[in-house]
């Protein structure tokens, strides 16, 4: 699928195999995937594999800066988001990250809107789900920004990626009402 979504600075697309370098550069970082879970990449062949696998559907996007043409995140939902959050069923949950030399300029922010607004163009997905850890105060402005309310926390058992469990901070954005 090609649909793209676009503003003046960013554009969300699919995943290319030629964006495992800059997939690298940013996800190689100490400070991005731990706070969302996930361990930093290790080698380039590795982000290519994520590619391959994990970003390698439609509801993953890459958040590419427009100026520069390079994938700088990623955005998306559903099950390559998923991280036992308390959902409905068939609710899908929602996660992002950008490299750090674009934190705290709204990008993020930006792309859950357009992301948002894709969804309720396109589906009749009723409410979103997404939770952050409990100290990762900025993540959860995103969130509020685009209109998830918090719904009250649980504990992530994030054993398999980095060997504790934290307090996760839930949020719901309800886009249907029933
Ligand atoms: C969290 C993250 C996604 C935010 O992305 P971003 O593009 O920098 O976010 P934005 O600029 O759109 O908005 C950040 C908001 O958080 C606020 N913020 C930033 N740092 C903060 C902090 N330490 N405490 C409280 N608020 C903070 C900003 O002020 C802004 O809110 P405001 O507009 O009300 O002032 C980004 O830092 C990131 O990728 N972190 C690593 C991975 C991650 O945490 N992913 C989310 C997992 S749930």
């Amino acid at each position: 699928m090609n649909f793209m979504m676009k503003t003046e600075r960013i554009t969300l697309r699919h995943w290319l195999e030629t964006d495992a370098k800059a997939l690298y550069k940013y996800a190689s970082d100490p400070e991005v995937g731990p706070r969302a879970g996930w361990q930093p990449h290790k080698s380039e062949e590795e982000s290519l594999e994520i590619i391959r696998t994990v970003f390698n559907n439609p509801t993953t996007w890459a958040i590419v800066w427009n100026e520069t043409g390079e994938a700088i995140g990623a955005i998306g939902y559903g099950p390559s988001c998923d991280c036992s959050l308390p959902a409905r069923e068939g609710e899908p949950t929602v996660g992002y990250w950008v490299g750090k030399p674009y934190w705290g300029k709204g990008i993020c922010t930006e792309a859950l809107r357009l992301m948002i607004a894709h969804i309720r163009e396109t589906t009749v997905i009723r409410s979103l789900i997404s939770g952050h850890f409990t100290d990762n105060h900025a993540s959860g402005r995103v969130m509020e920004k685009c209109g998830f309310v918090a719904t009250g926390e649980t504990v992530f058992d994030n054993s398999l990626h980095l060997g504790e469990n934290r307090p996760i901070r839930v949020l719901r954005l309800e886009l249907k009402s029933l």
